[in-house]
C-alpha cells in the first residue's frame, strides 16, 4: 500500500530546494506545496494524505489553534512540525494541538525520511494491536465433577506461567467457584457487576473488575449470589468478550453444565471447546447426549474435543469406543491423582505450584506446551553457548 505525505513549506525556495534533493522513497507518495498553518486543512482535504509534515518558522497561538482544528477535523491524519526551536514548551503546545512529533528545522530530506519512518512505525503498531486476538478455549463438563473447572483453572494458570496474558471467566452464575481454584483470594467483582456496565466497559473497568491471581492470570468471578443472572445475556456476553479478546493471549471460559442460550454463546464464540468426561457408563453416556445436542447446532467441524479426566489405562470403556459412540475425537487423557488435586483445590494453589512432578500436573503441562509451544532460543554462537561464555 503506497502512503501518501504532504509537505507543507513555507517559501517557493524551500520547495524547490527539496523537490530537487529528494530522492524517491519507495512506497511513499510525495506532495510538496507552499504553504502554512492556515492552510493545513485544505491541503489535508484535498491530498487526503497519511502524513502532513508543516514547516512552521513562527509558532505563535494563531498557528496552533489553526493546526488544532485541522487535526480535530481528521484525525487520521498524523501531523508533524519542522521548528527552528523544538523547545519543551513548544512541544507541550504542539501535542495539545494534536501534532505527533517536531522535528528540528530546516525542512530537508532526511526530516522526510524520518517522518516518513515514524509514520510506517506507527503503523506496524498499530495494525499488531489491532491482529492481537485471544484464543477463546471452552470447558464444559459432560457430568457433575468431570473435572472441568479444575482443568481450565490450572491450564490458565500453566499458561500464564509460561509469560502468556490469561483471563479465567467463570460462567457458572449459580454458586460457581473458578475463582478458588487458583487464588485464596476473595474476587471483589464479578462478571456479573461487568454485564451490569456492559454498555461502558472498556479496559479500566475491566482491569477493575477482575482478580489477579497473578500478575498475568486474571479471573472474572462468578457472582457470590446469582441475583440478577438474567442480566448475562448472550448478546451482553459476547459484547464482554469482544472487549477482552484484544487484551489477553487466552481466555478460558467454564461454562458449567447449563446449555442454556448464554452457554450454547459462550461455545459459539470459543475457537474450541474441551468437552470434559471420565470414563463411566453414565458419563459416556451423557457425553453422546451433549454431543447429539450439539450437533443439531451449526457448530464448526472439529471445534469440540473430548478431554478424558482420571485416565485409567486399564478402563474397562475404551477411548475409540468413546469416540465412535460420541463422534467427537478423544484429544487428551489426564490421569488422575485424588490427593495431589484435593490439596491443590482445597488450597487455592495450582498444582503445578504445589506439585509440579506430580503426573496430573505433568499432563497439564504438556496440554500447556500444545497450546502456547516454549520457544527455546539458539545462541548465536554455539561455542559460547556450549561453555557458558556468553
Ligand atoms: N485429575 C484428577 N484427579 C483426581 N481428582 C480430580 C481430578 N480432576 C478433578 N478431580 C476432582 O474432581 C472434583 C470435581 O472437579 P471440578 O470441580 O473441577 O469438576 P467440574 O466438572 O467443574 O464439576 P461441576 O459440574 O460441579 O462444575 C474435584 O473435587 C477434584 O478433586
Ligand atoms: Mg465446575
Amino acid at each position: 500500500m503506497t502512503l501518501k505525505a504532504s509537505l507543507l513549506c513555507s517559501t517557493p525556495q524551500e520547495r524547490e530546494a527539496l523537490l530537487a534533493n529528494l530522492a524517491s522513497l519507495p512506497g511513499v507518495q510525495v506532495n510538496a506545496h507552499v504553504g502554512s498553518a492556515r492552510t493545513l486543512l485544505s491541503v489535508m482535504q484535498d491530498d487526503q494524505p497519511d502524513l502532513v509534515l508543516l514547516d512552521l518558522p513562527l509558532a505563535d497561538e494563531a498557528a496552533f489553534e489553526q493546526i488544532e482544528a485541522a487535526s480535530l477535523r481528521l484525525p487520521g491524519v498524523l501531523v508533524m512540525l519542522v521548528s527552528p526551536d523544538p523547545s519543551m514548551d513548544l512541544f507541550r503546545r504542539a501535542m495539545r494541538a494534536g501534532v505527533r512529533n517536531i522535528l528540528p528545522a530546516p525542512l530537508g530530506p532526511d526530516t522526510v525520511r524520518r517522518a516518513v519512518e515514524e509514520l510506517q512505525e506507527s503503523q506496524s503498531i498499530g495494525s499488531r494491536f489491532a491482529e492481537h486476538k485471544a484464543r477463546l478455549l471452552a470447558f464444559l463438563p459432560a457430568m457433575g465433577g468431570a473435572g472441568s473447572t479444575f482443568l481450565a483453572g490450572n491450564l490458565g494458570y500453566n499458561l500464564a506461567a509460561g509469560g502468556k496474558k490469561v483471563l479465567l471467566i467463570d460462567l457458572n452464575l449459580h454458586f460457581g467457584n473458578l475463582a478458588a481454584y487458583v487464588s485464596d483470594q476473595k474476587p471483589a467483582s464479578s462478571i456479573l457487576e461487568i454485564a451490569r456496565r456492559s454498555r461502558r466497559l472498556d479496559s479500566a473497568l475491566l482491569a477493575s473488575s477482575v482478580l489477579r491471581a497473578r500478575d498475568n492470570l486474571h479471573v472474572l468471578a462468578a457472582p457470590e449470589l446469582p441475583q440478577q443472572a438474567e442480566l448475562l445475556t448472550p448478546e451482553v456476553l459476547q459484547d464482554i468478550i469482544g472487549q477482552v479478546r484484544s487484551e489477553y493471549d487466552f481466555v478460558i471460559l467454564d461454562v458449567g453444565r447449563t446449555l442454556d442460550p448464554m452457554g450454547l454463546a459462550a461455545l459459539e464464540l470459543a475457537d474450541l471447546v474441551y468437552l470434559v468426561v471420565q470414563l463411566t457408563l453414565p458419563a459416556v453416556h451423557n457425553t453422546q447426549r451433549i454431543a447429539a445436542t450439539l450437533q443439531g447446532h451449526d457448530f464448526a467441524q472439529g471445534k469440540f474435543k473430548l478431554v478424558v479426566n482420571r485416565y485409567l489405562k486399564q478402563s474397562l470403556i475404551r477411548l475409540d469406543e468413546v469416540e465412535r459412540i460420541t463422534k467427537t475425537k478423544v484429544e487428551r487423557t489426564v490421569p488422575g491423582n485424588f490427593e495431589a488435586v484435593m490439596a491443590s483445590i482445597n488450597q487455592g494453589v495450582p498444582l503445578q505450584m504445589l506439585s509440579p512432578r506430580d503426573a496430573v500436573a505433568r499432563a497439564l503441562q504438556e496440554w500447556k506446551n500444545d497450546l502456547s509451544p516454549v520457544v527455546v532460543k539458539q545462541s548465536r554462537n554455539w561455542f559460547a553457548g556450549l561453555t557458558g561464555l556468553l
